[in-house]
């Protein structure tokens, strides 16, 4: 237990893992997405055959029951990798070190109302689910669990329709391209480099950056050469380390500027709202009713985002595979106060990829408490100094309720989500 903290359930935000790349690109069949000699992917397919046998595991699998349950060896378009499996594999057991115990994870006293897992319809996040709820959960536990689907990758549940929320997005489209216009070195680089590595180089392909940047991780995180086009010339025309580097340095940088369009944080606000209100009402219900205690939104790259931009606590840079956000819920020890709501009781930790974001947060800054953890990890290291303690702030959760019903929509002049989607002709 951290102090005079006692953690009382979380909730998680997934990216899936590593997965091929979305557009065609030259000689994939040459990348070896698979592992060479990763034993445990064995074990683990050995342990989804036996599994799938037993009664229970089509009821868990709910709206996912027709799905391959694990992907194939080889990079497929828009697919999970085995890389991209034992990722998350690594993940669910890393989390389960943390809040395994804490919240009561195989001692035999989950049930199903303590665990909710959502996952977009997509092969590579349903996969991802079960490849991360293979190591985090216990096998019993596993099969107390009912799996729903998000039909929206920004989970928003019953606040989807926004046409302002495009809006916004297409302004901060035309707003972003000015990026790249005014670099014409990393132009010409995009143009080159996309001619050589998709199959299809067409238009739009040849202006983003972004398209590239997916693409090129196809190789690099397969430890597979860059690719070359052999040209009619005696020189063949190939992709450099020294490419990638001025690339990714480009985007790196560009992704940076994001953060301050306001077209974008709009677009953003109104897309994450669904999930936020989702979250908060989860929160609340953790608080009154004590479960569940474990959430899981198993998303995109995109899901992260819109959040994070929401919340204000994004670096621009987009999410890598398997990035985590994570919500704490602690409550106080001790009596609460004669009269007090009990939701004052209450804080959390906003965590993204191990990182404390919860003092970045817009509408934390001036409520956050700072406390001690009581143990910290300690690595043991020859010669090391003893770790320092470090601090850490919680965030009452007052302050995201408050946001939520009171704040949210300042930015848009109004007071609720439907007239802030409205499109208006002044936009
Ligand atoms: C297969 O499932 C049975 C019960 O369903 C279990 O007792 C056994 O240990 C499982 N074997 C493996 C290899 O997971
Ligand atoms: C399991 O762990 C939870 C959380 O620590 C605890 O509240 C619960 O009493 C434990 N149950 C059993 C059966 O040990
Ligand atoms: C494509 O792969 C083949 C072998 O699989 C190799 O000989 C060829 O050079 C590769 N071409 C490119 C463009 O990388
Ligand atoms: C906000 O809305 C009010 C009432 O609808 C209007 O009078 C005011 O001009 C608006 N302000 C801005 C900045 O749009």
């Amino acid at each position: 237990m951290d102090g005079n903290y006692t953690l009382e359930g979380i909730l998680i935000l997934l990216r899936h893992g590593d997965r091929g790349p979305l557009s065609h690109i030259r000689n994939i069949s040459s990348v070896n997405c698979a592992m060479s000699s990763y034993t445990s992917i064995r074990a683990y397919s050995n342990f989804l055959q036996n599994i799938s046998k037993s009664p229970g595991f089509s009821q868990f699998l709910g709206p996912f029951h027709n799905f391959p349950l694990l992907p194939a060896n080889e990079c497929a378009l828009g697919q999970l990798t085995l890389v991209g499996v034992s990722q998350l594999h690594k993940l669910g057991h890393v989390l389960r070190m943390v809040y395994g115990d804490k919240l009561g994870i195989g001692n035999g006293s989950l049930t199903n109302e303590d665990i909710v897992v959502y996952s977009t319809r997509y092969r590579r996040t349903f996969q991802s689910t079960l490849a991360f709820l293979y190591t985090f959960l216990a096998p019993e536990d596993l099969q107390r669990i009912v799996l729903k689907e998000s039909q929206s990758l920004a989970f928003c549940f019953n606040d989807c329709v926004c046409p302002a929320a495009e809006t916004y997005r297409k302004i901060f489209t035309v707003e972003s391209s000015e990026y790249l216009n005014s670099h014409p070195a990393v132009m010409k680089l995009v143009k080159f480099v996309t001619s050589i590595v998709f199959e299809m180089p067409h238009e739009t392909l040849a202006s983003n950056p972004h398209s590239l940047h997916d693409a090129l991780l196809t190789y690099i995180c397969h430890n597979s050469p860059l690719p070359c086009l052999s040209s009619a010339g005696d020189q063949d025309l190939c992709v450099r380390a020294e490419h990638v580097t001025s690339l990714f340095t480009y985007i790196d940088w560009e992704s940076r500027q994001y953060l301050k369009s306001h077209n974008l944080r709009k677009s953003c606000l109104l897309r994450a709202y669904g999930l936020l209100r989702n979250i908060v009402s989860f929160i609340l219900h953790m608080v009154s009713e004590k479960k569940p205690r474990i959430v899981l939104y198993s998303g995109h790259d995109k899901t992260i985002q819109y959040l994070t931009f929401a919340l204000g606590i994004s670096d621009g840079i987009t999410p890598h595979y398997a990035s985590r956000l994570i919500f704490e819920l602690y409550r106080k020890k001790g009596k609460p106060k004669k009269d007090s709501p009990l939701a004052r009781e209450y804080y959390f930790r906003i965590v993204f990829n191990g990182k404390d974001l919860t003092n970045q947060v817009n509408f934390c800054r001036n409520s956050v408490v700072q406390y001690i953890p009581e143990k910290v990890p300690t690595v043991t290291m020859k010669n090391s100094s003893v770790p320092k303690k470090q601090s850490s702030y919680l965030c009452p959760i007052e302050s995201v309720v408050r946001f939520l019903h009171d704040d949210y929509f300042h930015i848009f002049n109004t007071t609720n989500f439907k007239d802030s989607c409205l499109v208006r002709d002044s936009q």
